[in-house]
């Protein structure tokens, strides 16, 4: 069978050892609590999935749904950007919708880029940020978020002729993983650099709802609309992952390009999930709640973490730790240990999730010193799996 070369090229899956040795434990009968994949094992609101019967009726002949979504969906996102973060959008211009970030992340270079142009992309940072730029042809050149630049992109760093030669520039804060929110002083130096070299600002905004901050974080687009685009997403504030609804909203000249890529790869989320996530976005109570359990789950953990002697993490927002190892482990061999079958806890190593970059006239990558934990385990699973870890001697 004849593959292409772009899937030939693919890296092999990072998490395949790991995952053998999960398999192994099972096996074994060892009780594992899974904090590796972020996907959040609890129910979507039961309001949220009881919005979807009425609506099917409503939407009872089937019909492919509007490319850019319904417009009272694109009203009903415009009007929560306004009440969140003070941004006025147009929703005939200025917002569209996608079947979940994800795949709006993957597909975008394609409609920006051409062969051969750079998309710089965060290390550690989401994976279709890199891989939806090699499939336009594109270049990733990876910028490191490290401790001692607060997890921000250094951008003295980048060397004038990769800005040069770069469409986009990805950047997503609360960050995944390492937890920090964005100052709106970093959103303004980005920018600033963005303007600068005629690059889109691509801001990936799906943990905006997910914070431990005393304030709420802010959109990229409280700094400027023009050469900006934001992706967000109902998947983590309204625990509808399986939903495949979000938006993208910005720039209208960008929007304009995006709906015309959008419209000849995929034909738009179902009308009754758009009536379901206009109800989920019409409240903030369940968003509250997630927040508190989610926080209860970060104490616990933090608690748990620091009693054996690890740094405090940085987390201030999203449901992730991105924990820095003893200095006599790796990122692999240290989440190797949390295998054991005493402890029988699954997180992911930081290096499988990040990309090596140059920095400084070094190679570095940044992940090495890093375990990310997903909070995505039961309360119950949470406090077991603390329970094991104080048990850990480093
Ligand atoms: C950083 C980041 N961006 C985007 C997404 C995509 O979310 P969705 O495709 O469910 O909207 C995820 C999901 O895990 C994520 O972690």
């Amino acid at each position: 069978m004849h593959i292409s070369d772009k899937i030939k090229n693919l890296a092999p899956y990072a998490f395949a050892e790991v995952n053998n040795l999960v398999a192994q434990l099972k096996d074994e009968g060892v009780d594992v609590i899974d904090f590796g994949v972020g996907d959040p094992l609890d129910p979507t609101p039961e309001f949220i999935r009881k919005a979807l019967t009425p609506a099917a009726d409503k939407h009872a002949t089937s019909g492919y749904p509007s490319y850019i979504g319904m417009k009272s969906f694109r009203e009903k996102c415009a009007n929560w950007m306004q009440s969140r973060f003070q941004i006025e959008l147009d929703p005939e211009t200025e917002v569209t919708s996608h079947i979940g970030s994800k795949e709006a992340i993957f597909n975008f270079p394609e409609a920006i880029i051409n062969p051969g142009d750079y998309v710089l992309c965060p290390s550690p940072g989401y994976p279709p940020y890199k891989q939806g730029t090699r499939f336009a042809e594109g270049v990733p050149y990876f910028y490191p978020l490290l401790p001692e630049n607060d997890f921000f992109p250094d951008l003295d760093e980048i060397p004038e002729e990769i800005a040069q030669k770069a469409k986009i520039m990805w950047v997503c804060y609360p960050n995944s993983p390492s937890g920090k929110n964005a100052t709106k002083e970093m959103y303004e130096k980005v920018y600033e650099f963005c303007q600068k070299h005629n690059i889109i600002m691509a801001s990936d905004e799906p943990y905006s709802e997910i914070y431990f901050s005393d304030e709420p974080p802010i959109s990229a687009l409280s700094v400027g609309k023009k050469g900006v685009i934001v992706f967000n997403s109902l998947s983590k504030r309204s625990r509808m992952t399986g939903y495949r609804i979000g938006f993208a909203c910005g720039d209208p000249e960008i929007i304009a390009t995006f709906r015309k890529l959008k419209t000849n790869i995929d034909s738009g989320t179902p009308n009754f999930v758009q009536e379901a996530a206009i109800v989920a976005l019409s409240d903030e109570s369940h968003v509250e709640q997630a927040r508190a359990e989610y926080a209860e789950r970060l104490g616990i953990m933090q608690e748990a973490l620091t009693s054996i002697g690890l740094p405090p993490n940085t987390t201030e927002g999203t449901f992730y730790i991105w924990q820095q190892v003893p200095e006599n482990e790796t990122s692999l061999s240290f989440a190797k240990k949390l295998l054991d079958p005493s402890i029988g806890v699954v997180v992911t190593p930081g290096e499988l999730i990040s990309d090596e970059c140059e920095y400084r006239g070094q190679k570095i990558n940044p992940g090495a010193n890093f375990v990310r934990f997903a909070l995505v385990p039961t309360l119950d699973q949470v406090q077991k799996a603390a329970e094991r870890i104080k048990t850990l001697e480093l």
